[in-house]
């Protein structure tokens, strides 16, 4: 079978296609014949070497998928060969075919595309996770909302729209700007072209930030955690600022690294505030609560108060330009990879 394979940490070009044995799957796994791909910026970071948990070279990355259900292990009842599903897996979705264990497989809504599919868990759940989960994001809060036209971004925006957050949307493009303003972005903040703190200030006057979500860290944090009030929650999921446009550079990585405060944990008492970090990807044992979170999102996608982005879709023998394109900062929602 067909697969994309990382051969080195490198550039989008360590990315080979490589053909591989088709899976068997174990006895509670399924087996997805793969039909679309979403490519996640962790998966330009697992490229790069620098994600956690990840394999060393050579190994097929890639943590979400839709497809087909081609063949099932004895122990599960609950998916039929033919079902069509969205998968998340711990590395490996770049490829023809996919096994999985079944609890990280949900049936995709009536009507709901592959292309859909493939682009709708990874961001759907991680701003659901970080805004109502961690954050208790509530109606009337102010949201600092970084890199808000990309993937998470989008997904993001279109969840506050519903909830009556009020948004401040980051983006290094005033294009891309447009497009968080489109899915319901209030105030919006070129940061490549001014300072974020001053325009933050400018838009809130007295009032303060209850909530921020960045994923790109670094030099952003200090002033954003500046802005948070009494009872602010900063959620960091993400650091972005550690790659650039083609691939990572050791001094830069290091900058962005040692510009983040330390902070001490008893200044967080006096200061009312709150500093949370997650990663779904090392959430896979909390597997109740990621169902019942897709069940509730999908409700919300079939009842159209969400809609999945794709900014852009590439075949899968361009999977290379797919990576470089997300790590050039020039896409906007979703990149996915069509499997055929
Ligand atoms: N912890 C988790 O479980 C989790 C889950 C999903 C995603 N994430 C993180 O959330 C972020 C969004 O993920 P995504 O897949 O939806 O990607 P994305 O937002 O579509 O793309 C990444 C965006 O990060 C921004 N960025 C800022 N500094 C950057 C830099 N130095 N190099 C490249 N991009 C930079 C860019 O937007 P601007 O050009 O507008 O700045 C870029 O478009 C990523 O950082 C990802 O690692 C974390």
């Amino acid at each position: 079978m067909q697969t994309a394979v990382v051969t080195k940490f490198g550039a989008p070009k360590v990315l080979q296609l490589r053909d591989l044995p088709v899976p068997q799957p174990a006895p509670d796994e399924v087996r997805i014949r793969t039909a679309a791909i979403g490519i996640n910026f962790a998966d330009v970071m697992a490229r790069l070497g620098v994600y956690p948990s990840i394999p060393d070279p050579p190994f097929v990355p890639g943590i979400e998928l839709s497809g087909i259900v081609d063949a099932v292990g004895d122990e599960v009842h609950s998916l039929q060969v033919g079902d069509r599903v969205i998968a998340f897996v711990r590395q490996g979705a770049y490829a023809e075919y996919v096994k999985t264990p079944a609890k990280f497989v949900r049936r995709m809504p009536e009507g709901m595309t592959f292309e859909d599919g493939a682009a709708f868990g990874v961001a759907y759940l991680s701003a659901y996770h970080g805004l109502a989960t961690l954050a208790h994001m509530g109606k009337g809060e102010r949201l600092l909302f970084h890199a808000a036209a990309g993937g998470v971004g989008l997904a993001a925006l279109q969840l506050c729209r519903l909830w009556g957050v009020e948004t401040i949307a980051t983006a290094s493009a005033d294009w891309k700007l447009e497009i968080a303003k489109s899915h319901g972005a209030q105030h919006l903040i070129n940061y490549a072209m001014k300072d974020f703190e001053d325009s933050v200030r400018e838009i809130l006057g007295d009032a303060a930030l209850d909530v921020v979500m960045d994923s790109v860290g670094g030099r952003l944090f200090r002033k954003g955690w500046r802005l948070l009030g009494p009872m602010g929650r900063y959620v960091l999921y993400g650091f972005a600022s550690i790659t650039d446009r083609k691939t990572i550079r050791k001094w830069k990585a290091a900058r962005e690294f040692l510009s983040v405060p330390l902070i001490h944990p008893p200044s967080l008492v006096g200061k009312n505030k709150s500093l949370i970090g997650f990663n779904l990807y090392f959430l896979t044992e909390k597997v109740d609560y990621l169902q019942s979170v897709t069940e509730k999102l999908f409700s919300l996608y079939e009842a159209g108060s969400i809609r999945t982005v794709i900014g852009a879709t590439f075949p899968f023998d361009r999977i290379v330009e797919a990576h470089a394109f997300l790590q050039s900062r020039e896409s906007y929602g979703k990149v996915v990879v069509l499997m055929r």
